[in-house]
């Protein structure tokens, strides 16, 4: 267990794969972890399996369809009315989908859940991770050459394409991280995005996020793939490492920074989807 007071996490999609490796790394070393999942029973048997493997009884699951704004909205407060300050915030729920449809909010799907949820959540709380001594934020995003259509970013105009979407919604995770990064200068909150690598999940359940190419690998090679574990040890690094202590706004890889897709490198870019995200979610833009 860590000296002195444990530090407070909040981790998203924390039932499977990464998450669940990085909520049970956490909790082993004794912070204290709020998992969050969708699904309450899916959730409660994974925090069972975390309290007995982690010795860790601190553990907490919060329920949220990260699909929903209002449900995003109930679990900022959960978490706020729970704690005054919050260390770790890791927004690593993600999921693609086979097919075009609307949230309840009449959002597309993707865009809801891998770029709004996390763009709505970390804003509500930015009081209480300002209140922490020296917060982090990092978002798991993914690495694929694309760019984001702002004139047509649910695929209203263009035909709807699973990785397409999951692609453009992911390239989000690091323009919101390139936005609010210079937001936070002076806070001592940082923010980073971090590519996990290609490992063994359940990514997109029975949708199938990963795609058939690479579940055909996984399955004929999934030995070769890299584990849930190993992927969480790149999202420890930023939430633990002294080194990348005050470095904010980068995208990493394993340890280091990475290339980022060129639109990302657009700092208006970046400002054009915040204030588009602003408009979805309905935050003030500043
Ligand atoms: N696996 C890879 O090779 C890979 C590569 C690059 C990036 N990533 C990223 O790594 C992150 C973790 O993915 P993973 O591979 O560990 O997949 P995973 O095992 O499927 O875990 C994804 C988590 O997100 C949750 N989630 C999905 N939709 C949600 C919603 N509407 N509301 C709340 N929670 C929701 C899932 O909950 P349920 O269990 O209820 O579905 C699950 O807990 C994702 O952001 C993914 O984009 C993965």
């Amino acid at each position: 267990m860590a000296i002195g007071t444990p530090r407070i996490a909040l981790v998203t999609g924390a039932n499977s794969g990464l998450g669940k490796a990085l909520a049970g790394a956490l909790a082993r070393a004794g912070d204290r972890v709020l998992m969050v999942a969708r699904d309450p029973s899916r959730g409660a048997a994974a925090r069972a399996e975390l309290v007995d493997t982690t010795g860790n009884r601190t553990i907490e699951l919060l329920t949220a369809d990260l699909s929903s704004q209002a449900e995003v909205r109930r679990l900022a407060q959960q978490v706020a009315e729970r704690s005054e300050h919050l260390d770790l915030l890791v927004n690593n729920a993600g999921t693609a989908f086979r097919e075009h449809a609307l949230t309840t909010d009449g959002i597309e799907r993707a865009l809801a859940v891998n770029h709004l949820a996390p763009f709505l959540l970390t804003r509500l709380l930015l009081d209480r991770l300002r209140a922490a001594a020296a917060a982090r934020i990092v978002n798991v995003g993914t690495r694929i050459d694309t760019a984001m259509d702002f004139d047509d970013l649910q695929f209203e105009r263009r035909p709807y394409r699973m990785m397409q979407a999951y692609g453009q919604s992911k390239l989000g995770n690091i323009h919101f991280t390139r936005a609010l990064a210079p937001r936070l200068a002076g806070s001592g909150v940082t923010v980073n995005c971090v590519f996990p690598g290609v490992f063994r999940s359940n990514l997109g359940g029975t949708d199938g996020a990963q795609g058939l190419a690479l579940r055909l690998f996984a399955r004929l090679f999934g030995w070769a793939l890299r584990s849930p574990e190993q992927a969480a040890e790149r999202v420890r690094y930023l939430l633990d490492s002294p080194t990348v202590a005050g470095i904010s706004g980068e995208y990493f890889g394993d340890r280091r920074p990475i290339a980022v897709p060129a639109q990302a490198n657009d700092q208006e870019a970046s400002e054009r989807l915040w204030k588009i995200s602003c408009d979805l979610t309905g935050l003030p833009t500043d």
